[in-house]
C-alpha cells in the first residue's frame, strides 16, 4: 500500500451477503457463513498489517434471532468454531478481541467460547478486533440510558452532567474512537441498526462485493476511496 495513504484508525464493517454468495453457488446459507468467517480471517490479517488500530465487525444483529432456527443454530456453532480456529493466529498477530453487544442471550457454550477468545488475546497490542454480536445500535443506546438513569437515581450523577461524553462512555464502544470508515458489502446501502451514534462523522463506503469475497484487496480499495474524501466536520476549509 502507498506510503502516503491515510490509514483510518478505526474501520467498522457490516459484513453482508453470505446468503447470496451461497445461493449463487447452490450451497446452503450456512456454507456462506463459513466462507464469511474465512473472509473475516483474511481481512483481520490485512487490516493489522496495514496499521489499522481498531476493526469492528457486525457479525450478528439483535434482529438476526428472527431468522430460521437452523440458521441461527449454525451461526452460534460458527462462533464456537471461529474461536477454536482463529484464537492461536490472533494471539500470534497481536490482535486483542473484544465483544460488543448483549451477551446475556447467548448459551453458556457460546459465552465460554467468547471468554476464551477475549481472555487469550487480552495482551494483543497491534490491533483491537471488536466483534458485534447480538448488537444493535438502538439496544446499545437504550442500555446506556438505563445505566445513566440508574446513576441519577442513586444520586451519583446530576441530570445536567449527562453530556455527549457521558453517553459515549456508556456505550459498548466506550474504549474505542468513533469509526473513521464504515464499509458495507453486498450492495445494500443502509446501517441496519449499526453504530448510529458513533457514525456521526464516519465516511461510508458501499461495495457490491459479497462478504465471502472480501479480503486484502477489497480492503485496500476501500481505504483508497477513503483517501479521496474531504472530512470537513461542518467547517469551512
Ligand atoms: C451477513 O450475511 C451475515 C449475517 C447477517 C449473520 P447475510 O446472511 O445477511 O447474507 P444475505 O444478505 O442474505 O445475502
Ligand atoms: C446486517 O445484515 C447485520 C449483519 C451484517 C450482522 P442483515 O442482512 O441482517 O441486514 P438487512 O436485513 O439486510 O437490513
Ligand atoms: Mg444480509
Amino acid at each position: 500500500m502507498n506510503q502516503e495513504m491515510k490509514i483510518p484508525q478505526h474501520i467498522a464493517i457490516i459484513m453482508d451477503g453470505n446468503g447470496r454468495w451461497a445461493k449463487q453457488r447452490g450451497k446452503d446459507r450456512s456454507e456462506g457463513h463459513f466462507a464469511g468467517m474465512m473472509a473475516l480471517r483474511a481481512t483481520v490479517k490485512a487490516a493489522a498489517e496495514i496499521g489499522v488500530k481498531y476493526l469492528t465487525v457486525y457479525a450478528f444483529s439483535t434482529e438476526n434471532w428472527g431468522r430460521p432456527q437452523a440458521e441461527v443454530d449454525a451461526l452460534m456453532e460458527l462462533v464456537c468454531t471461529g474461536v477454536e480456529m482463529n484464537t492461536p493466529e490472533l494471539c500470534q498477530e497481536g490482535v486483542r478481541v473484544e465483544i460488543i453487544g448483549d451477551r446475556s442471550r447467548f448459551s453458556q457454550k457460546v459465552n465460554d467460547a467468547l471468554d476464551r477468545i477475549t481472555g487469550k488475546t487480552a495482551q494483543g497490542e497491534r490491533m483491537t478486533l471488536a466483534l458485534a454480536l447480538n448488537y444493535s445500535s438502538r439496544s446499545e443506546i437504550t442500555h446506556a440510558m438505563q445505566q445513566l438513569a440508574q446513576k441519577v437515581a442513586n444520586g451519583e450523577l446530576q441530570p445536567q452532567d449527562i453530556d455527549e461524553q457521558a453517553i459515549s462512555q456508556s456505550l459498548y464502544t466506550a474504549s474505542m474512537p468513533d469509526p473513521d470508515l464504515i464499509i458495507r458489502t453486498s450492495g445494500e446501502c443502509r446501517l441496519s441498526n449499526f453504530m448510529m451514534w458513533q457514525a456521526s462523522y464516519s465516511e461510508f463506503y458501499f461495495t457490491d462485493v459479497l462478504w465471502p469475497d472480501f479480503g486484502a484487496e477489497a480492503l485496500e480499495e476501500a481505504i483508497k476511496a477513503y483517501n479521496e474524501r474531504d472530512r470537513r466536520y461542518g467547517l469551512v476549509k
